[in-house]
């Protein structure tokens, strides 16, 4: 571990705030550091791992298609391409039949704003507060908090018009001439967890058909089932114009996706939009052994379901301590908010401590992205922790 961090140290871009932990195997729900100590993972890479650590069906495809042929330029057909899009046309929102592949979800993004562009032939993007969309130059321009963006400025695009989520009538009013588009996560993931109200969506939708404007949804976190639905727009029935995926989609293999329908996807000719790895034949035989793996399983049903259960537990916990504030989401995509962020660090390194791996987002919001494999035991387990840990931190 010390060896381990001191090269981390020495080498490696001081861009992320690690934890004292060096993971080294996984398999399921678990993983496993570097002394062998064992952890109950309720992190999944953030909303990646949906199938659990090293699913022998993804283990299999990538390693049988490593044997065969790992990548080839977009030049040419690529077979595991076309039948991964073909595959994801079946589980996608009606209206969407056509797919541009990359290799991470803000990738998927940048392509999303330039279709707009192109498509409706005007300048200006909507973007909701508390949103969070990549760290490329113009995702970070459509991310709201303001010191992700700041010392960037003269690299983002001045296209973002930020209004209040889940407020129509901001929407309303901001909407204009120029607006190409706007992006939404149905719910939202870093924000803190942010569920909206049931009208926002469809009336969104409205808003957007009304003025020529198209509507984006950024499923990269809420999408392959992580809400109880192939997709958390589908909760609120309404049918998006682009759809943006990345995380769980290669299940830690890395691929992203933007999918619209063929007369958005239309705008798009050869030489508009490219990236060299995005589709290859590796990432594409990773993604269609999650999304095949996914409907044998029954996933996103399964996740609806235990995600109840899951939420009631930790329902149970709100009403036993002070110290926890509200808790919200949906299916397996569930937050518990605190009333300090001192509770949350301490609430998460005790947690670690014990055997557990929570994530906290928005300051003090503990987040749950757990595999979609996940079973009631392995929460029963968690929230006896919790209760322990919360009776502990009020003292
Ligand atoms: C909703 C949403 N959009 C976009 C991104 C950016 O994805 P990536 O880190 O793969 O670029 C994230 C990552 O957390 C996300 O949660």
């Amino acid at each position: 571990m010390q060896r381990i961090r001191e090269l981390d140290e020495r080498y490696v871009a001081s861009t992320y705030r690690r934890q004292p932990l060096t993971l080294v195997k996984g398999r399921g729900m678990f993983v496993e550091d570097i002394h062998g100590k064992s952890y109950l993972d309720f992190v999944g890479g953030i909303a990646v791992c949906s199938l659990g650590h090293c699913h022998p069906a993804l283990t299999k495809a990538i390693s049988a298609q490593a044997k065969k042929l790992m990548h080839v330029s977009n030049l040419y057909y690529i077979q595991q391409q076309a039948e991964l899009a073909a595959l994801l046309s079946h589980v996608v929102p009606k209206g969407i039949n056509k797919f541009f592949f990359c290799n991470s979800g803000a990738e998927a993004i940048e392509g999303a704003f330039k279709l707009a562009i192109k498509h409706t032939r005007r300048q200006r993007i909507i973007a909701m507060q508390g949103s969070f969309h990549g760290r490329t130059a113009a995702t970070v321009g459509a991310t709201w908090k303001s010191s992700y963006r700041e010392p960037f400025e003269a690299i983002i695009p001045k296209i973002f018009d930020f209004v209040p989520f889940d407020d129509l009538a901001a929407v309303e009013r901001t909407m204009g001439e120029q607006t190409a588009a706007v992006i939404v996560e149905p719910v939202q993931g870093e924000g803190g967890v942010n569920v909206p109200s049931d009208d926002y969506l469809p009336g969104l939708q409205k808003l957007c058909d009304e003025h020529g404007v198209l509507l984006i949804c950024d499923e990269v976190q809420t999408g392959m089932g992580r809400t109880g639905k192939w997709f958390a727009c589908e909760h609120w029935g309404i049918e998006p114009d682009e759809l943006t995926m990345a995380k769980a989609l290669g299940g830690g293999f890395p691929i992203g996706c933007l999918g619209a329908g063929a007369e958005v996807m239309g705008s798009f000719t050869p030489g508009d939009h490219a990236s060299t790895f995005g589709g290859n034949p590796l990432a594409c035989a990773a993604a269609k052994a999650v999304i095949e793996t996914m409907q044998k399983l029954k996933l996103p049903q399964r996740a609806a379901k235990i995600g109840e259960y899951f939420k009631t537990r930790l329902n149970e916990l709100a009403n036993k301590h002070g110290c926890v504030r509200e808790v919200r989401g949906l299916g397996l995509m569930l937050a518990m908010e605190l009333s300090t962020k001192q509770i949350a660090d301490a609430a998460l390194e005790k947690a670690r401590e014990r055997g557990f791996l929570v994530n906290c987002t928005a300051d003090r919001v503990l987040r749950f992205v757990p595999p979609l494999i996940i079973e009631r035991k392995h929460i029963d387990r968690l929230i006896e922790t919790l209760d322990e840990i919360f009776s502990e931190v009020e003292k």
